[in-house]
């Protein structure tokens, strides 16, 4: 790799962004053009972007080799042309995060910044038996640390180097090669052969959007309320009858008295609209729209449906949101 060959802070920097989504052998001759094109900063800072974009063609996210560029203008600028050891200064430059920030002070600069991916994740769960979600910041900070009190007082590139080559090259996501491993008399995970339980991955769900339209039909000094099903999400607790509109409220207003009429079988027509509020259940976004309504209910009212006595809205469960609303309409 022609990047172990030089302590040039700018190569290994470079090298650094291109290999953050990029294979190793797609990144070679990708850097090799770029350090014979850009051999400096300077003269990456004085380059036309659309040669820089160039330069990058095929290795995806160009925002980096943009941010590449932008921080060069800055070091040139504000470092006559010299990579900053300083960490504030180096992570306050586009494109350098935490990882890239431990990759560069440690393997340009041998200071004990430790630098995170994926494969020092996998290695440290597995070494340290840590059963929690790589895909939480929370544990990639606690990673974070382990890595870096265990820096040694010399080497600390080839430390840094060593945990990522030890996750490309023998602690493999399937089937690691725990007999070939040095740290294999260490490691938590090969001892109670936990291996393939370790590391935690799970993604987190995607959050679904949803919009909502609940009315407030009033008679008297009752309510017209929803008691959700049991089983059923927020079971058991009551709402002002809720309907799920298919878009935008604004798109989509004409709408909710058929929906109303779908789902409850009562005849409503939302007049003013009083509020919308955001909440969140599970993985759902939801907007919620409440309106003022009048209208008419059938004798037989649909089952989930009840009239409530204002006076007995204090002791009704109601998810958070609909107690907002209540709040809301008592004063
Ligand atoms: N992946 C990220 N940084 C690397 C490096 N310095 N050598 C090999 N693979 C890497
Ligand atoms: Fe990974 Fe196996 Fe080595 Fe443990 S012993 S670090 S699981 S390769």
């Amino acid at each position: 790799m022609p990047w172990r060959k030089t302590k040039d802070p700018y190569a290994i920097w470079v090298s650094e962004i291109m290999l953050q989504q990029t294979q190793v052998d797609t990144v070679i001759p990708y850097f090799n053009r770029w350090m014979h094109t850009f051999p400096t900063i300077k003269k990456l800072a004085q380059a036309k972007d659309e040669k820089v974009l160039k330069m990058w063609e095929g290795l995806g996210y160009y925002s980096r080799a943009r941010n590449l560029q932008k921080a060069a203008q800055m070091v040139a600028k504000e470092h006559g042309g010299k990579l900053p050891k300083d960490s504030a200064q180096l992570s306050s430059l586009p494109g350098i995060g935490p990882y890239s920030l431990g990759a560069i002070s440690s393997i340009a600069f041998e200071l004990p910044i430790a630098a995170v991916d994926g494969n020092v994740l996998r290695v440290v769960s597995r070494l340290f038996e840590i059963h929690k979600n790589i895909k939480d910041k929370k544990t990639v900070d606690e990673v974070r640390e382990i890595v870096t009190a265990l820096f040694s007082d010399k080497d600390r590139g080839d430390m840094t180097q060593a945990w990522m080559e030890l996750g490309a090259t023998v602690c493999l996501p399937t089937n690691p090669k725990c007999l070939i491993c040095p740290l294999q008399k260490l490691c938590a995970a090969k001892k109670k052969n936990l291996t393939d339980k370790l590391p935690i991955v799970s993604k987190r769900p995607k959050t679904k959007k949803v919009v909502t339209a609940a009315i407030i039909l009033k008679r008297e000094n009752t309510f017209l309320l929803e008691k959700r099903p049991l089983g059923k999400i927020m079971g058991g607790l009551w709402l002002f009858p809720t309907v799920e509109l298919p878009g935008p409220v604004n798109k989509h207003k004409q709408e909710i008295s058929a929906l109303f009429e779908k789902e409850f079988g009562i005849k409503v027509k939302p007049a003013n609209q009083l509020l919308t509020l955001s909440h969140s259940y599970t993985v759902h976004r939801a907007q919620l729209n409440v309106f003022l309504a009048q209208g008419t209910t059938p004798k037989k009212l649909h089952p989930d449906l009840n009239w409530i006595n204002e006076s007995r809205l204090k002791e009704t469960p109601f998810p958070a949101v609909h107690a907002k609303i209540i709040d809301q309409i008592l004063n």
